[in-house]
Parts: structure tokens; C-alpha cells; sequence
């Protein structure tokens, strides 16, 4: 197999673009102080799509996937796919539907190797390598490194396909795994909850031979999701929201057509910077169903919640501490808390927020306290005092829900915010200033 040149690739083949250009350092400045008002539509999950893009390559028929959000992550998986010979087409909504539609078709498959200048971009690449090690026997992916919420290793997913049978070597930095004769269904039993090796060992057990049971599975809706979608495909699975799925590996599947969910982490976040700012926002095309312990906290901490339907109305006349803590699902989920804590900054009394999910997912703390915030980190907790007011600040952070977390925190603050380094949110967020703008807010993109 021919080795690949990126350079070539990236230049010749379009990915759908991130927000606004090419994203880079730009920044968002925000004046704080005003309560949001309004009504903001929910995208598609990013976390539900990135496996379901991955899933195209288990079959050589196209797959469809409506509701596809307009996000840089979203940009890296196509490129990743495309580089593997997957040819990916993005059509526009129409008729009002909620988000784009994409068509993935791995007919023409002629490269097993993720990349690492790809891989390291973007962990959830490492999703590729249960489909292509099932329909072809063998792939060869970029370990991912650490990043800036924890050291986040793949062990899991690989003694999981070793169970299905593959051989697996580690070479200059690269899985390196194969089956020549196929994978065979095995029990596996993960001693800890893993999204990641849970979406792996399901798309390669849906072409392994024989029956495979996944045993403390993640029971994430985003993981129900994929399962449903495998079903459309042709897959054989039982036990779809529960810790045990059960697949009955089939010799080939086929295309299907299918809708992406709303995005919970996006739906609490939005959530979050309504209640923070005292404002009263209606999310519209939002899954509550996948929130209720978000919900649940959210209410203690004094968040007036409507649900009706797909709308979601949220209110909340004064913050009160609340102790929250991440759990696998349906627990309180890791993406969401530093959003939580932004919120409770300014609440009446102290929170304890504990980080159950990732040894290191307190970046944000840093620069709240910068805003004016009162933490305190104890290990895998913050104490959390609430203070009268926030104050605007340049601030940064290193990830995705860190950034979300700070402009949650710049909405509530008195005065100017300057977040930088932007791209970080546009991995996870589409759009994020013309959604909060026409509820009042005061935010704008300055390019950098
Ligand atoms: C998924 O990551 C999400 N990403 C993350 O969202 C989310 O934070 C995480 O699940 C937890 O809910 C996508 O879905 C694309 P894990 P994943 O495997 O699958 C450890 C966001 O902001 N672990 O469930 O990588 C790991 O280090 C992102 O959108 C091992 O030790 O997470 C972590 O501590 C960030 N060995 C814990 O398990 C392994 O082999 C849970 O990670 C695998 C994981």
C-alpha cells in the first residue's frame, strides 16, 4: 500500500470547513451582564457522529447521516475518511430540517493507515480502527498521546479486539493490528466504563463471527445511538441502553439512512449559560430524556426547567451551591462540568464539584479565578465559593468544554471578556456566537 501524502490530500480534497475560515487564533469578545433571552435550535450530537462517520467504513453501500453538525472535528473525521479512500459528500438542509446531510461511501477503500498528523488533531480517530481491523482484516492507526484533560490511553480497546482475536503491535508509534481470518466473537468484560472501547468493540464485532457480549458497555446515549444505526446497516444487536450489549456478528452489512440526535452536551451547556446569566432561554430540538441528571443538579442549584416536547425552557432567578459529581451515564456527564462550574461560580453558598471521569480535567479553574471566581482544588474535587460577581478578563483554555465553561463565566461577568483561542470551541460548537447573539448577548468573533 502506497503510503499517503497528506500535503496532497488536504490540498486536493475539500473537508467541510469549521466555523468562519480557517478558525485559527481567532478570539471571542464578550460583554457580560445580561440576562439571555430567547430561543436557540440544538445541533447535531459531535459525539454521536464522529462513530457514525466511522461506521461508513463497514460497508462498501453508502450510508447516510442526516442532521451532520457544522464542526472542525466534524472537518478532521471527513479528512481522516477521505484519506482512507472513503468519498464523503455534505448536502445542505433543506425544507427546514435541523442540520446537513452527509453521504459516505467506503466502496473504494485503498488505505489502512490513520495517520498520526491527523490522529493527534482529533483522539476520536482512534474510532476508525474497529471498522477497518473487521472489514479488512487489518488496520494501522496513530496512537493518540495525552491531552489536556488526562493521558486518556486506548488499552481497553485494544485487549478488547485482542479477545475478538486480533494481533496487536505497537511500531514507531503506531497500533499496528490485524486478523487475517477475521475476528470471532469473545465475552469481554471492561473493568471500567469506556465510551471509546465500547463504539470500537461494537463495530467489529458486528463483522466478527460468532456471538459477542460487551459487559460493563457505556450505556451513553451516543453508544445506543451507534448501536441503532448498525441495526439500520444489518448488524445483529441486543441490549441497547443496558451495560451488556450482545452482537451476533454478520458476514457483511449494507448502507442505511439515519438521523443524528440532538447534542446534550451542547443543549446543557446552552442550558447552563441561560441560568448563570439570570435569563430565560427556550432550547428547541433538545433530547431531555438524555439530561435528567443535569436537569436534576441544574434544579437544586435553583434552575426553573420546562420541558415540552422538544423544547426546553430554562429560568433561573438566583444560583444556589450544589454538589455535583461526573459519572459515567446516566450520571452526571464529564463534558458538562466545567460548564456546571462556571454556572456556580456566582451561586449563593459553596459547591463541591468532583471529577470522577478524568484525572485532569480542571484547566478551567485557573482561569475562572482569574474572572473573579473562588476555587479551591483538592484532588479530584473544587470547592466552589460562590462570590457576588464575576469581572471581565483575557482569558484561555486548552479545551473544548473548558472554553464553553469561560464563556459561560464571560455572559455572567461585569465587563469586557476576551477568550482566546477559539478554535477549541469550534471542535464542539457550531456557531456558537450567532446562536447566543440573537438572545441578547454581546459577543463577537475577532479573527486572529
Ligand atoms: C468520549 O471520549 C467522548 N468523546 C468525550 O468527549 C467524553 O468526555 C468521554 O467519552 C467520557 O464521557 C467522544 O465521544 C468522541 P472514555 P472517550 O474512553 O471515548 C479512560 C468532548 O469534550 N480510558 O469513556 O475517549 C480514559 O482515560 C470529549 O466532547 C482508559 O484508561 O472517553 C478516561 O479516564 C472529551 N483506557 C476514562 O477511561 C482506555 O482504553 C473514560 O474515557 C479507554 C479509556
Amino acid at each position: 500500500m502506497a503510503p499517503h501524502d497528506l500535503s496532497v490530500l488536504t490540498a486536493s480534497r475539500t473537508a467541510d470547513s469549521p466555523n468562519r475560515g480557517a478558525g485559527g487564533m481567532d478570539s471571542l469578545r464578550i460583554r457580560g451582564g445580561k440576562p439571555l433571552s430567547g430561543e436557540i435550535r440544538v445541533g447535531g450530537a459531535k459525539n454521536a457522529a464522529l462513530p457514525l462517520m466511522a461506521a461508513a467504513l463497514l460497508t462498501d453501500g453508502t450510508l447516510t447521516l442526516r442532521n451532520i453538525p457544522r464542526l472542525a472535528d466534524i472537518a478532521t473525521m471527513t479528512s481522516l475518511l477521505e484519506q482512507h479512500g472513503v468519498t464523503v459528500s455534505f448536502e445542505e438542509p433543506t425544507n427546514g430540517a435541523p442540520g446537513r446531510t452527509a453521504k459516505l461511501c467506503a466502496a473504494g477503500v485503498d488505505n489502512t493507515t490513520a495517520p498520526y498528523d491527523i490522529v493527534r488533531k482529533m483522539r476520536a480517530s482512534v474510532l476508525v480502527l474497529g471498522p477497518l481491523l473487521a472489514r479488512f482484516g487489518r488496520a494501522r492507526v496513530s496512537l493518540p498521546g495525552g491531552c489536556a484533560i488526562g493521558t486518556r490511553p486506548v488499552d481497553l480497546h485494544l485487549k478488547g479486539l485482542e479477545q475478538l482475536g486480533a494481533e496487536i503491535d505497537l511500531d514507531q508509534g503506531y497500533i499496528v493490528a490485524s486478523a487475517p481470518k477475521g475476528l470471532t466473537g469473545a465475552d469481554v468484560v471492561f473493568p471500567f466504563v469506556s465510551v471509546g472501547a465500547t463504539e470500537n468493540l461494537l463495530t467489529a464485532a458486528a463483522l466478527a463471527r460468532g456471538v459477542t457480549r460487551l459487559k460493563n458497555a457505556a450505556r451513553e446515549p451516543e453508544v445506543g445511538d451507534l448501536a441503532e444505526c448498525l441495526k439500520a446497516m444489518g448488524a445483529r444487536i441486543e441490549g441497547i441502553g443496558a451495560d451488556t450489549l450482545t452482537i451476533e456478528g454478520v458476514d457483511a452489512l449494507s448502507g442505511a439512512d439515519h438521523l443524528v440526535p440532538p447534542d446534550r452536551i451542547e443543549t446543557g451547556s446552552l442550558a447552563m449559560a441561560a441560568a448563570a446569566t439570570g435569563g430565560d432561554v427556550t432550547l428547541v430540538g433538545a433530547r431531555p430524556d438524555m439530561l435528567e441528571q443535569v436537569f436534576r443538579a441544574m434544579g437544586q442549584a435553583g434552575a426553573v426547567i420546562d420541558v415540552d416536547g422538544d423544547r426546553v425552557r430554562v429560568r433561573c432567578p438566583r444560583v444556589l451551591g450544589v454538589d455535583v459529581m461526573t459519572e459515567p451515564y446516566p450520571g452526571f456527564p464529564t463534558d458538562l462540568q466545567a460548564q456546571m462550574m462556571a454556572m456556580l461560580a456566582r451561586a449563593e453558598g459553596a459547591s463541591m464539584v468532583t471529577e470522577s471521569i478524568f484525572e485532569n480535567r480542571f484547566m478551567h479553574v485557573p482561569e475562572l479565578s482569574r474572572m473573579g471566581a473562588n476555587i479551591n482544588l483538592h484532588g479530584r474535587s473544587a470547592m466552589v465559593r460562590g462570590v457576588n460577581r464575576l469581572t471581565g478578563a483575557e482569558v484561555m483554555a486548552t479545551d473544548l468544554r473548558a472554553s464553553m465553561s469561560l464563556v459561560i463565566a464571560a455572559l455572567a461577568a461585569e465587563g469586557e471578556t476576551v477568550v482566546n483561542r477559539v478554535y477549541h470551541l469550534d471542535r464542539g460548537y457550531e456557531r456558537l456566537e450567532d446562536k447566543l447573539a440573537p438572545c441578547g448577548a454581546e459577543i463577537e468573533r475577532i479573527a486572529g
